[in-house]
């Protein structure tokens, strides 16, 4: 396993794969590592022939009150995980290699990021949808692997890579879950003891909701309304959003219909955690 930070190095190393008739797959990461990467990690190696993972804290994707400078970071666990996952190669750039001084150009995603986690984080897709741009024209990957746990990111980068004729090819994989429920998740290591057992009302209330349609409720309202209830018996949550939407375009729905993703934000305590689930009716 080699650790690279050069755009240069990386760059490289990518042609000579390409020039060998490697396949590529490709899993963006801000590191401090979990099951949940090493799902698209194992996925990504058994489908490839080179399997790149890049580690950045993406400066870009984080509003000015938000946890850039706090992001937990943790090398020396992430490289293990990596070698058991075995990763060819770890794309490890710094910020200045990213961005070095005078940088200017953003990608935005239009009518997407105006539902769900984009209002509520201004400016946070085009910093996702920014840095992925990059790290594809330095990658080239023939597979990009993504998670589920952040539905909406998914349908961004998927549509930005279509709408730019990237020939990636886009894999979505499962929500990785503690056995409690609760999405694995860097940010859950800022959760107390106790912001942490009623974090486990979120995927609780996703659940009873995918129940609810599966019994034939329809009302949006309704189904908002039922997990609110749930999640505001923790005192320690805060629901920032509780939204249905269609799984393509994002787009609120007041009654269930088709392919729909039920998402939600909610703070425990300071900490904002994202769910989903998706149900088709
Ligand atoms: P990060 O939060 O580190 O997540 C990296 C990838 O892992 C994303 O595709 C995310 O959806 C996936 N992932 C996270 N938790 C997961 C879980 N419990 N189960 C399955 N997959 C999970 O998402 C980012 O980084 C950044 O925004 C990035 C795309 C790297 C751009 O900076």
């Amino acid at each position: 396993m080699k650790t690279i930070t050069s755009i240069h190095q990386m760059h490289e190393l990518v042609s000579l794969a390409k020039r060998q008739g490697k396949k590529i797959g490709f899993v963006p990461t801000m590191g401090y590592l979990h099951a949940g990467h090493a799902a698209l990690l194992r996925q990504c190696r058994k489908e490839n022939n080179l399997c790149i993972l890049s580690i950045f804290v993406n400066p870009k994707q984080f509003g000015p009150a938000e946890d850039f400078r706090r992001y937990p970071r943790n090398k020396k666990h992430d490289e293990m995980l990596a070698k058991k996952e075995k990763v060819d190669i770890i794309f490890y750039p710094s910020v200045k290699t990213m961005y070095p001084t005078g940088y200017l150009t953003y990608v935005h995603v239009r009518t997407l990021a105006d539902h769900l986690c984009g209002p509520r984080r201004p400016g946070h897709f085009d910093g996702v949808t920014t840095i992925v741009t990059k790290l594809l024209n330095i990658i080239n990957p023939d597979v990009l692997y993504l998670g589920q746990k952040d539905a909406q990111q998914a349908v961004i980068i998927a549509q930005m890579i279509d709408d730019l004729n990237w020939p990636t090819r886009v894999k979505i994989i499962a929500t990785v879950r503690e056995p409690s429920g609760l999405a694995m998740s860097s940010r859950n290591s800022y959760l107390s003891d106790p912001e942490r057992y009623q974090a486990q009302a979120l995927y609780r209330s996703l659940r009873m909701a995918k129940k609810l349609i599966q019994a034939g409720e329809r009302r949006s309202g309704t189904i908002k309304q039922k997990i609110n209830a749930q999640i505001k018996k923790n005192t320690l949550a805060r629901v920032d959003y509780i939204e249905c939407v269609d799984a393509k375009t994002l787009v609120p729905l007041r009654t269930i219909k088709g392919h729909v993703i039920i998402a939600l934000a909610v703070f425990l305590g300071k900490t904002r955690l994202i769910d989903n689930i998706q149900v088709r009716a």
